[in-house]
């Protein structure tokens, strides 16, 4: 078989293995093999640019190439739904469109998904566009986006679907996805997401393809246009859709009585929460093409169609006063303290009232009674307030602490954020404990048997006031603490003993700078090797550094010019915690590549192009933008652009690959970066 035919039978079986994996959730192979066949089918690919295909699965880790969005007409413009929240009006527009057609119908039942509103245009079975929204009549441009989502066919499976057809849907983030993103977002500072909706929606107008890859969204397709249909139903085209490759909701249910109706949304109304993603009603589509004809549309909306939407669980209670909570980088957020309520299935008692400006965007009073729901079904938000009972007897507003409540330093608000902070970061007890809680974090220095309440105590008994002092801390002071034996005294010991050995990346997360979560010391240890390089290097420097800001580059800047972070710094290194990359990495260069110009061309899987830069100057190389006659040689990764190819080519200039690239230098790929660079 030639590598022309390989790569075409590869495309057609990764499409078909993803298929069964993110649409019909039945794998028939392992992760492993799928890898296997992936990486087979990049290394093929990137030898026969000539074959590019935009929707090849190996398209679907996106490109890191960013461009602002182009915008499209759509075919049909893109109407919302009539909503209603009442039983009655249900029963009315069952009652209205049997009046209007006079003859038996069916109505198709569906649950109204919570994410944002695509459309998706197939041409010759191959996805060619994917389109917002946007006003209705117009919307974003999202392809490559959407070639990310792996539940959106890039190529149809089996069938016999019209040449040109349009499929609407809606593009979700699962709740685990959610989650795990905004857990991220908290660690990194940064400001958290709402509910999926919102994370969906940020998600698919990122300009990096790549990052939205990363965030994993899913779809849902329900709604068929085109001129030549298969059939007159629309629960039985959207079933067809599904054996096309499209993710079609398995709980559509065609009803023909309005109590079936009735009872369908009933029993979506609690079993909803059991979804994998939100959901916030159920539409009710008139199920023949021919009847939804008949009806036809208003203004804004169709007349065969309504969406009944959920009560958002809200409950209303007594807001009894509001405490103020610091965090470990000094955050202070304000925390309402309720009459206990049954929400959801928890009983609440307090719920975050998020900064100053919500505070008073709700001119709260103490003994308002308020609404409280659950935002993003996470934590409770209280929403607004019962302003009918309010009575005359109000209590005091609700003001936003001047001083801290844990330390008494006046707070301060930086210019353009909406939180305030006690800047009294060195002895404001929260703030020290909450350090050490984060320095002793599986992900950071990974210390066993540290909880909050054993950091109290160790702090309350005088035996640690910084990190720093962990490193001192005696078996036998630990033992003489209330419910810590001598067991558990040797463990900890023990354990932090072992944690000198954690490597640099994750004692530069631990350590607590500002806006410095996992992934940017990741690269930060990547770009500067050692704490050393980093205490000195200028924001120039560091926002040289691809993916790092002038926010991020502040912080660290601040951190280390503080006289008492250094010192800090300085104790650990004294301790013995590893303050530079280990082995190979950290090693200098060589001249091996002096006097040599290289274009470097493509994706790489060992390191990035930004690292392969780098390199290159180690080894005392230049690095050149485009290819001319004085290149030495291209350093060409996967999928290297044809007119770079054809460019060098004519030039007689050589392509060297990743790995003859890496021999060269004498380096031997690691494990860690492979793991960066692919994550899927
Ligand atoms: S049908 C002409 N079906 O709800 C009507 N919409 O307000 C076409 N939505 O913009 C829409 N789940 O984003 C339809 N099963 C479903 C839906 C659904 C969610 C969204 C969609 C639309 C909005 C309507």
């Amino acid at each position: 078989m030639s590598e022309g035919d390989r790569i075409i039978e590869l495309r057609e079986l990764l499409h078909r293995y993803n298929n069964l994996y993110y649409v019909q959730n039945a794998p028939v192979i392992s992760d492993i093999e799928f890898d296997g066949l992936m990486h087979e089918l990049m290394d093929l690919e990137a030898r026969h640019p000539e074959l590019y295909d935009p929707n090849s699965p190996t398209q679907r880790v996106g490109s890191d190439l960013s461009k602002g969005f182009r915008q499209a007409e759509h075919r049909y413009p893109m109407l919302s739904l009539d909503n209603t929240y009442s039983e009655q009006e249900v029963r009315d527009f069952f009652q209205r469109v049997s009046g209007l057609l006079n003859e038996p119908f069916e109505i198709c039942c569906e649950l109204k998904y919570d994410g944002l509103s695509i459309s998706l245009i197939y041409e010759d079975g191959k996805l060619v566009q994917a389109v917002t929204r946007g006003d209705g009549v117009k919307g974003d441009i999202v392809t490559d986006n959407v070639r990310t989502i792996k539940s959106v066919p890039l190529v149809l499976q089996k069938g016999a679907w019209p040449r040109s057809f349009e499929i609407r849907g809606e593009v979700l983030m699962p709740w685990t996805s959610f989650e795990k993103l905004n857990a991220e977002r908290e660690r990194q500072e940064e400001s958290l997401f709402a509910n999926p909706r919102n994370a969906a929606s940020g998600t698919l107008k990122l300009l990096n393809p790549q990052e939205v890859a990363r965030r994993q969204l899913d779809s849902y397709l329900y709604y068929l246009l085109g001129e030549q249909l298969p059939f007159d139903g629309h629960y039985e085209n959207m079933m067809e859709a599904a054996r096309w490759g499209f993710k079609v909701s398995e709980h559509m249910k065609k009803c023909t009585t309005i109590g079936e109706v009735l009872d369908y949304i009933d029993y979506w109304d609690t079993e909803r929460r059991n979804l994998p993603v939100a959901t916030d009603g159920i539409v009710l589509k008139v199920n023949s093409l021919r009847q939804q004809r008949n009806l036809g549309f208003k203004a804004k909306s169709p007349r065969w169609a309504i969406a009944y939407k959920f009560q958002a669980e809200r409950q209303v209670t007594r807001l009894n006063s509001v405490s103020f909570q610091v965090g470990r980088t000094g955050a202070v957020t304000p925390v309402a303290n309720l009459d206990p309520v049954q929400l959801s299935g928890t009983v609440v008692k307090r719920a975050t009232l998020h900064n100053a400006d919500i505070i008073k965007g709700l001119d709260l009073h103490i003994g308002d009674m308020v609404y409280v729901e659950k935002g993003g079904e996470i934590i409770p938000k209280i929403t607004g307030v019962d302003m009918d009972s309010r009575s005359l007897l109000m209590g005091d507003p609700v003001r936003f602490a001047d001083v801290c409540p844990e330390c008494g330093t006046r707070l301060i608000r930086y210019e353009g954020e909406a939180i305030y902070y006690c800047p009294n970061s060195i002895s404001c007890p929260p703030q020290i404990k909450g350090r050490i809680e984060h320095f002793v974090g599986r992900r950071a220095m990974n210390i066993d048997g540290l909880g909050t309440e054993t950091i109290d105590q160790f702090y309350q008994a005088g035996l640690i006031k910084d990190i720093a002092d962990l490193y001192t801390l005696k078996a036998i002071d630990i033992s003489r603490l209330e419910g810590l034996g001598e067991k558990s005294a040797v463990n900890i010991v023990r354990g932090i003993e072992n944690s000198r050995n954690v490597p640099f990346e994750r004692v530069l997360f631990a350590i607590g700078i500002r806006f410095v979560g996992e992934t940017v010391a990741k690269i930060l240890a990547r770009a500067f090797k050692s704490m050393e390089a980093l205490e000195n290097a200028t924001v120039e420097e560091l926002t040289a550094v691809n993916e790092i800001g002038g926010k991020i580059a502040q912080s660290i800047v601040a951190f280390f010019r503080d006289e008492r972070s250094r010192e800090l710094v300085s104790r650990l290194k004294e301790y013995g915690l590893q303050m530079e990359v280990a082995g190979q990495e950290g090693q200098g260069g060589s001249d091996i590549l002096a006097g040599k110009t290289i274009v470097i061309s493509g994706v790489f899987n060992h390191h990035s192009r930004d690292e392969y830069k780098e390199l290159i100057e180690r080894h005392g190389g230049k690095n050149a933008g485009s290819i001319s006659a004085r290149t030495s040689f291209v350093l060409a990764g996967d999928n290297m652009g044809p007119a770079k190819r054809e460019k060098a080519q004519e030039l007689g200039v050589k392509l060297m690959s990743e790995s003859e690239f890496l021999e060269l230098i004498n380096e031997k790929p690691t494990i860690i970066s492979n793991e960066l660079l692919l994550p899927f």
